[in-house]
Parts: structure tokens; sequence; C-alpha cells
């Protein structure tokens, strides 16, 4: 089967092979997935450097978590009515050396989960990392319906995908970007109120639009940067949520007092370590947003299997507005 692979940790455009490699046959208890759509996320990329000092995990590596496709074959005891069956997949590549970007997938049967006939394999592979992500942010600290809600960092993938999740469960969002090809995605998205990060005072902006009580909910891609803003926008009681850090010796300071006499809670949340009952929740209503329409992810560009390493440098530079896919 064609794939693309590496085999050391380094820039995608040192490491990163396209060629060949055996057919992979599906073990007990597993599925083959014939991959149409393989979704790009930061974390893959993280993966292929060795952000966290993490070694590389298998001498072969064929990369991504994310895709969909169609399941072709069936490992013993998984039902043969499977086969033919369209699926999006999640930890494609978790604790396993071959990933989404190849022809042929195996994988635990219950990590591909069917994809309603509505909905495209392009959005199908999105919908494991971002959307599961989002969903864990959104809904760890229980229902949403008419709660207020600041997504920092609202275009990105995750951003994006919490105000769509948002959205659909009824919550109030405002969003912010830094630039005007931002704000669009993120009102497309049905974002309540936009703010840009650089040139508006987000403090003020969130007291103006919530008289003066703040959000009830934040969700930030950059907490260590965005701590003190965010303890200045939040309600009492209210919850901060962070997912992510560009620097990996980040550390973490907020105003104490503040943050104590307003009962404020912070969550972390880590798409690999959200507990079993969440993520099966998550599944369910990703799958089912995506199947009203209510989950249109941004398609930033598709790229043939071979141009692998321009899909990887367009998720690095952050130019990419959307999702980044590789067509199998
Ligand atoms: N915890 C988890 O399980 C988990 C899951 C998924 C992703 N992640 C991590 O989350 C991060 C984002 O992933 P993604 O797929 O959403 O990436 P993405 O599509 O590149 O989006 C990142 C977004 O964050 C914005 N941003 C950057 N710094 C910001 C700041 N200080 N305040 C507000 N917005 C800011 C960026 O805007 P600009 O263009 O203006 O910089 C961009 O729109 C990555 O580090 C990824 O590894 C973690």
């Amino acid at each position: 089967m064609r794939a693309a692979f590496y085999e050391a940790q380094g820039a995608a455009a040192d490491v990163m092979q396209v060629g060949n490699l055996p057919d992979p046959q599906p073990g007990p208890g597993e599925v083959r997935v014939k991959v149409s759509v393989a979704g790009l996320c930061p974390g893959d990329m993280k993966f292929r450097t060795g952000f966290a000092g993490e070694p590389l995990a298998f001498p072969r590596i064929v990369p991504h978590q994310d895709g969909a496709g169609i399941i072709d074959r069936v490992g013993e005891g998984v039902d043969p009515n499977r086969v033919g069956q369209r699926v999006w997949v999640y930890m494609a590549q978790s604790g396993q050396p071959f990933g989404a970007a190849a022809e042929y997938l195996t994988l635990p049967a219950e990590r591909a989960v069917p994809l309603p006939d509505s909905v495209s394999f392009e959005t199908g592979a999105t919908l494991g990392v971002n959307a599961i992500t989002a969903h864990r942010c959104l809904f760890a600290d229980g229902d949403i319906r008419g709660l207020r809600l600041l997504i920092q960092g609202g275009a990105g993938g995750v951003g994006l995908a919490a105000i769509l999740l948002a959205k659909w469960a009824g919550a109030w969002v405002a969003a912010t970007v830094s630039r005007k090809a931002q704000a669009d995605v993120v009102a497309k998205a049905g974002a309540d109120l936009i703010i840009y990060r650089y040139e508006d005072d987000i403090v003020e902006r969130i007291s103006g639009a919530t008289d003066g009580e703040g959000v009830d909910r934040i969700i930030d891609v950059d907490l260590a940067t965005n701590s003190e803003t965010d303890v200045n926008c939040l309600a009492a009681n209210g919850v901060v949520v962070a997912y992510a850090t560009e620097n990996p010796s980040a550390e973490l300071r907020l105003p104490f007092l503040r943050s104590m006499f307003q009962s404020h809670v912070f969550r972390f949340v880590f798409y690999y370590s959200i507990p079993k009952a969440a993520f099966e929740q998550a599944i369910r209503d990703v799958t089912t947003c995506a199947e009203i329409g209510a989950y249109r992810p941004e398609i930033a560009k598709i790229f043939p299997l071979k141009e692998i390493i321009a899909a990887h440098e367009a998720v690095e530079t952050g130019d990419a507005l959307g999702k980044v896919l590789v067509s199998i």
C-alpha cells in the first residue's frame, strides 16, 4: 500500500517519506479501513518532532490519529456485517505505529465509528482530536445550555469545534480572533460576539456583553499567556478549561485571591486521558451533531498524499485557516 511514514524525529521535509509498505491485516477485535481522508492536527506534528521530549515511540511511524474511510476487512470476533461500513476513526496511531496516512489502516473495532451517510469523509476526518477535545472542554462541568462562554482562539481547530458544539448545545458564545479572515470563519460557525485579541480590550468587551458579570466558562488555547485576562472575564463560580501550550516548559501564574474570592475552577483537558464515559458521550454527540449538519468544520486545504510534507508545513506555519486534510 502507499503510505506516508517517518523513521526519525525532525522537520517534515527531513524525515517524512512516501512509499510502499506491506498491506496490514486486521488482528482479533480489529477492523481494516480503506482510508479516504486523513485529518492533520498540531499534536501529530508534536509527536513527529518530540515536542515534550518524548522519544520516537516506534521505529517507523505512519502518522495521523484522525481519518475516515470504509471498512474492507474485519478480524476475528468482529461482526462481518461491518465490511462496507463508512466510518470515521479516532486514535488511529495511538499505542500502535501505523495511523491514517496510508491506504489501509488496522485498528480496534471500536475506534472506527459508523459515519452517517449524510456526512462526508472530509468532515468525518475532523471529528477525532478537535471535536472530542472541544466536547470534553465544554461539557466536563455539566450542561451549557443558556450559559455564556468565551472561546480563546476561536478560529483554531479545537476553537472552531468548540463554537460549533456550543451553539448546538444552546450556549451564548464569544470568541477571540487575531485577524479578519478568522473573524469570518468564527462568525460562520455562529459566534455571538467576536473580539480582536490584539486590538480590543477583551475584559471590557466581555463585561459589556454580560452586564458586568463575566462569562460562565472559558475554553483557552493558551492559558499560560491569557490567565490574567481570563480571570478578569470570568463570572463567580466560572470555569476555565485549558487544553494547550506551545511552550513545553510553560508555567501558570494566577491572580490567586481574585479567583479564590470568586470560587473559580481551573480544569485541564488532554485528549488521551479523557475519562472513558465522557469520551463515549463525545463520540455520540459529535456524530449526531455532524449528522444533523450542525457540525460544519472549516476545511483549509486537502493535499494529496504525495504532498504530505506541504500539508504538515501548512499546519505548522499556522497560515492554514481551518482543517488541513490529506486525501489518500
Ligand atoms: N489537550 C489536548 O488534548 C489537545 C487537543 C487538540 C489540540 N491540542 C493543542 O491545542 C493547540 C491548538 O490546536 P488546534 O488544532 O486548535 O490549532 P490551530 O488550528 O493552529 O489553532 C490555534 C489557534 O489559537 C490561536 N491562538 C494562539 N495563541 C493564542 C492566544 N494566546 N490567545 C488566543 N488565541 C491564540 C491561533 O490564532 P493566531 O493565528 O492568531 O495565532 C489559532 O487560531 C495545539 O497546541 C494543539 O497541540 C491539545
